[in-house]
């Protein structure tokens, strides 16, 4: 019997699914997928995250602002999400972080809302998952500003080097692969792929974004996730189903589930 896959970051609340996303979820398991990780990127997402959870159990969500709508956030939201994170199918603050790619929100925003909500989910004794585009530095700062011996959490769709996840991995991180390690110019993710410890490895789409190979440029789901896996475990030069055990594994031990 093939391994089935942990997605541990995709957004299915995204409107690109209003078409067919109920058919999209309940194929999951048919596509080899076990269970998604759904993380919020507004107030808004965030429920729907947690409205598809209520309904599939193999459906996980996390509540959080996205770096891009920061500009947004208020006192009152943060307060609501800690009120959702009460719920059992809530298991982690997300996503949030930094994007200097984008620069959606005003960057001073965008560390504050970081900052606060990473003391969320220390309060709440949560693991978070980080958004990082372009802001490395930053990024770090904030995160060993904040650190706390506590629950960790995932460097999504991880971007940066070599070197910078051992810092992640110090503070007690997951990184997290998505497509773009399947990409054939993607050189230093190729890298990463190779150099992660086994048991701080995830493996996401983010759909509807980034779609692996041979797909890229069609809308991304979370059955796509078999191709990163498939590029990781040849560079690991481990089998599919050993890579998709081990990253099952390290998600449970992650979230406590
Ligand atoms: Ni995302």
């Amino acid at each position: 019997m093939a391994s089935k896959f942990i997605d541990s970051h995709a957004h299915l609340d995204d409107q690109r699914f209003d078409k067919d996303r109920d058919e999209v979820i309940r194929s999951l398991y048919e596509n080899e997928v076990e269970a998604v990780l759904n993380p919020g990127s507004d107030l808004n997402s965030s429920k729907e995250a947690l409205a598809m959870a209520e309904k599939y159990p193999f459906i996980y969500a996390a509540v959080g602002c996205h770096p891009h709508d920061s500009r947004y956030m208020s006192d009152d939201h943060l307060n609501i999400f800690k009120e959702m994170a009460k719920n059992k199918k809530v298991i982690g603050i997300g996503e949030i972080g930094l994007d200097y790619y984008y620069d959606n929100s005003d960057r001073d925003i965008q560390r504050k809302w970081f900052r606060e909500q990473i003391r969320l989910a220390k309060e709440l004794d949560l693991p978070y998952i980080v958004h990082d585009r372009d802001a490395h530095e930053d990024v770090l700062r904030i995160m060993k500003e904040e650190h706390y011996d506590g629950a960790g959490g995932i460097l999504h769709c991880y971007s940066g080097s070599v070197e910078l996840s051992r810092e992640f991995i110090r503070l007690g991180f997951y990184i997290s692969l998505g497509g773009p390690v399947t990409f054939k110019n993607a050189r230093v993710p190729k890298l990463v792929a190779g150099e992660v410890p086994f048991d701080k490895l995830l493996i996401e789409t983010d759909s509807p974004y980034l779609t692996p190979e041979p797909y890229r440029g069609k809308r991304n789901e979370p059955k796509y996730v078999k191709y990163v896996a498939e590029e990781i475990a040849k560079i690991r030069n481990v089998s599919i189903d050993e890579l998709a055990e081990k990253t099952k594994e390290n998600f449970k031990r992650l979230f406590r589930l």
